[in-house]
Protein backbone atom coordinates (compact mmCIF):
# COMPACT_ATOMS: atom_id res chain seq x y z
CA UNK A 1 0.00 0.00 0.00
CA UNK A 2 1.55 3.40 -0.95
CA UNK A 3 -0.49 5.45 1.66
CA UNK A 4 -0.67 5.44 5.03
CA UNK A 5 -4.15 7.21 5.63
CA UNK A 6 -4.26 5.92 9.33
CA UNK A 7 -1.36 7.98 10.41
CA UNK A 8 -2.54 11.09 8.09
CA UNK A 9 -6.15 10.86 10.03
CA UNK A 10 -4.25 10.61 13.28
CA UNK A 11 -2.07 13.35 11.78
CA UNK A 12 -4.99 15.54 11.61
CA UNK A 13 -6.87 15.16 14.27
CA UNK A 14 -3.46 15.76 16.55
CA UNK A 15 -3.16 19.36 14.68
CA UNK A 16 -7.03 20.32 15.44
CA UNK A 17 -6.30 19.47 18.88
CA UNK A 18 -3.12 21.52 19.37
CA UNK A 19 -4.99 24.67 17.18
CA UNK A 20 -8.29 24.53 19.46
CA UNK A 21 -6.25 24.24 22.72
CA UNK A 22 -3.55 27.27 21.25
CA UNK A 23 -4.95 28.89 18.08
CA UNK A 24 -1.57 30.65 17.60
CA UNK A 25 0.50 27.21 18.16
CA UNK A 26 1.60 26.56 14.53
CA UNK A 27 2.04 30.43 13.49
CA UNK A 28 4.01 31.07 16.55
CA UNK A 29 6.51 27.34 16.41
CA UNK A 30 7.18 28.68 12.52
CA UNK A 31 8.72 31.83 13.41
CA UNK A 32 11.76 30.09 15.50
CA UNK A 33 12.77 26.96 17.45
CA UNK A 34 14.47 28.10 20.47
CA UNK A 35 14.60 24.78 22.72
CA UNK A 36 16.58 24.72 25.65
CA UNK A 37 17.51 21.29 25.63
CA UNK A 38 19.18 18.68 23.43
CA UNK A 39 18.01 14.88 23.67
CA UNK A 40 20.47 12.10 23.08
CA UNK A 41 18.72 8.76 23.30
CA UNK A 42 18.08 5.75 21.65
CA UNK A 43 16.29 4.60 18.54
CA UNK A 44 13.90 2.34 20.41
CA UNK A 45 10.74 3.13 19.54
CA UNK A 46 9.29 2.94 23.54
CA UNK A 47 11.41 6.01 24.08
CA UNK A 48 10.15 8.97 22.22
CA UNK A 49 12.08 12.15 23.67
CA UNK A 50 9.22 14.42 23.23
CA UNK A 51 6.41 12.24 25.15
CA UNK A 52 8.40 11.08 28.23
CA UNK A 53 9.59 14.42 28.93
CA UNK A 54 6.17 16.08 28.25
CA UNK A 55 7.56 18.30 25.82
CA UNK A 56 5.64 20.08 22.73
CA UNK A 57 7.36 20.42 19.14
CA UNK A 58 9.86 23.49 19.85
CA UNK A 59 11.04 22.41 23.05
CA UNK A 60 13.58 19.77 22.29
CA UNK A 61 16.41 19.21 19.98
CA UNK A 62 17.01 15.68 19.22
CA UNK A 63 19.32 13.17 18.47
CA UNK A 64 18.49 9.50 18.57
CA UNK A 65 20.84 6.52 17.38
CA UNK A 66 21.14 2.58 18.33
CA UNK A 67 22.21 2.99 22.44
CA UNK A 68 22.38 6.75 22.58
CA UNK A 69 25.99 6.35 21.14
CA UNK A 70 27.96 9.20 20.94
CA UNK A 71 30.89 8.35 18.96
CA UNK A 72 33.84 10.88 18.92
CA UNK A 73 34.03 10.73 15.34
CA UNK A 74 30.30 10.76 14.38
CA UNK A 75 30.13 13.49 12.33
CA UNK A 76 26.26 13.15 12.06
CA UNK A 77 25.87 13.03 16.04
CA UNK A 78 28.63 15.98 16.36
CA UNK A 79 26.34 17.93 13.92
CA UNK A 80 23.79 17.74 15.63
CA UNK A 81 25.43 18.93 19.20
CA UNK A 82 27.40 21.57 17.26
CA UNK A 83 24.30 22.87 15.80
CA UNK A 84 22.06 22.59 19.12
CA UNK A 85 24.97 24.36 21.33
CA UNK A 86 26.72 27.05 18.76
CA UNK A 87 23.43 28.00 16.88
CA UNK A 88 20.43 27.15 19.43
CA UNK A 89 22.31 28.12 23.27
CA UNK A 90 20.73 25.06 24.42
CA UNK A 91 21.18 25.04 28.27
CA UNK A 92 21.01 21.35 28.47
CA UNK A 93 22.31 18.11 26.96
CA UNK A 94 20.48 14.97 28.23
CA UNK A 95 21.86 11.45 27.31
CA UNK A 96 18.88 9.20 28.12
CA UNK A 97 19.43 5.64 28.15
CA UNK A 98 17.14 3.15 29.06
CA UNK A 99 17.39 -0.58 30.90
CA UNK A 100 16.28 -2.85 28.08
CA UNK A 101 18.27 -1.66 25.26
CA UNK A 102 18.38 -4.02 22.94
CA UNK A 103 21.90 -2.37 21.70
CA UNK A 104 23.55 -2.80 25.26
CA UNK A 105 21.94 -5.85 24.92
CA UNK A 106 23.60 -7.16 21.81
CA UNK A 107 26.85 -5.80 22.70
CA UNK A 108 27.18 -8.27 25.80
CA UNK A 109 26.80 -11.14 23.60
CA UNK A 110 29.54 -12.05 21.48
CA UNK A 111 27.42 -12.98 18.30
CA UNK A 112 28.41 -11.78 15.19
CA UNK A 113 25.51 -9.82 13.79
CA UNK A 114 27.06 -8.08 10.59
CA UNK A 115 27.52 -4.65 9.84
CA UNK A 116 25.98 -3.67 13.17
CA UNK A 117 28.55 -5.33 15.17
CA UNK A 118 30.84 -2.34 14.04
CA UNK A 119 28.16 0.33 15.83
CA UNK A 120 28.27 -2.10 18.97
CA UNK A 121 32.07 -2.11 19.10
CA UNK A 122 31.98 1.07 21.28
CA UNK A 123 29.23 -0.20 23.84
CA UNK A 124 31.75 -3.59 23.65
CA UNK A 125 34.23 -1.40 24.89
CA UNK A 126 32.38 0.19 27.41
CA UNK A 127 31.77 -3.50 28.71
CA UNK A 128 35.63 -3.93 28.66
CA UNK A 129 36.43 -0.92 30.06
CA UNK A 130 34.44 -1.89 33.18
CA UNK A 131 34.59 -5.78 32.93
CA UNK A 132 36.09 -5.54 36.93
CA UNK A 133 32.96 -4.13 38.13
CA UNK A 134 30.28 -6.15 36.57
CA UNK A 135 31.82 -9.16 36.49
CA UNK A 136 30.95 -8.70 40.26
CA UNK A 137 27.21 -8.57 39.59
CA UNK A 138 26.37 -12.21 39.80
CA UNK A 139 22.53 -11.74 38.87
CA UNK A 140 22.37 -11.41 34.77
CA UNK A 141 19.74 -9.07 34.74
CA UNK A 142 21.50 -6.85 37.47
CA UNK A 143 24.60 -6.73 35.10
CA UNK A 144 22.86 -5.94 31.83
CA UNK A 145 21.43 -2.97 33.76
CA UNK A 146 24.41 -1.59 34.67
CA UNK A 147 25.98 -1.89 31.62
CA UNK A 148 23.02 0.48 30.29
CA UNK A 149 23.97 2.43 32.88
CA UNK A 150 27.60 2.71 32.37
CA UNK A 151 27.07 3.09 28.85
CA UNK A 152 24.84 6.60 29.38
CA UNK A 153 28.16 7.86 31.93
CA UNK A 154 30.81 6.81 28.81
CA UNK A 155 28.20 8.49 26.20
CA UNK A 156 28.22 11.50 28.65
CA UNK A 157 31.23 11.83 29.36
CA UNK A 158 32.19 11.87 25.34
CA UNK A 159 29.69 14.88 24.81
CA UNK A 160 31.79 16.83 27.52
CA UNK A 161 34.93 15.69 25.31
CA UNK A 162 33.56 17.25 22.37
CA UNK A 163 35.53 20.41 21.13
CA UNK A 164 31.58 21.56 20.90
CA UNK A 165 31.18 21.49 24.41
CA UNK A 166 34.69 22.63 25.56
CA UNK A 167 34.47 25.58 23.11
CA UNK A 168 31.34 26.59 24.78
CA UNK A 169 32.87 26.07 28.53
CA UNK A 170 35.50 28.28 27.57
CA UNK A 171 33.30 30.99 26.22
CA UNK A 172 31.85 30.65 29.53
CA UNK A 173 28.66 29.69 27.87
CA UNK A 174 26.10 28.32 30.42
CA UNK A 175 25.54 24.67 29.43
CA UNK A 176 25.10 21.19 31.77
CA UNK A 177 25.36 17.67 30.30
CA UNK A 178 22.97 15.30 32.18
CA UNK A 179 22.84 11.11 32.42
CA UNK A 180 19.74 9.86 32.89
CA UNK A 181 18.17 6.42 32.38
CA UNK A 182 14.79 5.95 31.47
CA UNK A 183 13.03 2.27 32.70
CA UNK A 184 10.05 1.08 29.83
CA UNK A 185 7.80 -1.05 32.55
CA UNK A 186 7.01 1.80 34.78
CA UNK A 187 8.15 5.17 31.97
CA UNK A 188 10.14 6.69 34.91
CA UNK A 189 13.35 8.18 34.26
CA UNK A 190 16.14 7.89 37.21
CA UNK A 191 19.07 10.42 36.92
CA UNK A 192 22.26 9.06 37.05
CA UNK A 193 24.24 11.47 39.40
CA UNK A 194 26.73 12.73 36.10
CA UNK A 195 25.32 16.35 35.85
CA UNK A 196 28.45 18.51 34.57
CA UNK A 197 28.33 21.88 33.96
CA UNK A 198 32.06 22.49 33.41
CA UNK A 199 35.45 21.06 32.30
CA UNK A 200 36.42 20.54 36.19
CA UNK A 201 33.58 18.39 37.11
CA UNK A 202 34.27 16.49 34.30
CA UNK A 203 36.45 13.99 36.54
CA UNK A 204 34.72 14.11 39.34
CA UNK A 205 31.27 13.49 38.26
CA UNK A 206 32.34 10.35 36.16
CA UNK A 207 34.08 8.77 39.71
CA UNK A 208 30.75 9.46 41.39
CA UNK A 209 28.70 7.72 38.48
CA UNK A 210 30.79 4.77 37.91
CA UNK A 211 31.33 4.24 41.92
CA UNK A 212 28.31 4.56 43.44
CA UNK A 213 25.02 2.59 42.24
CA UNK A 214 22.04 4.51 40.58
CO1 LIG B 1 17.90 0.98 23.16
Amino acid sequence: MRLLPELIEKNRSWAKNVTAENPNFFAELAKKQSPKYLWIGCSDSRVPANQIVGLMPGEVFVHRNIANVVVHTDFNCLSVVEFAVAVLKVKHIIVCGHYGCGGVKAASQNQYLGLIDNWLRHIRDVRNKHDAALSAIADENERFDRLCELNVVEQANNVCHTTIVQEAWAKGQELSVHGWIYKIQDGLIRDIQVTISGPDEIADAYKVAIGSDV
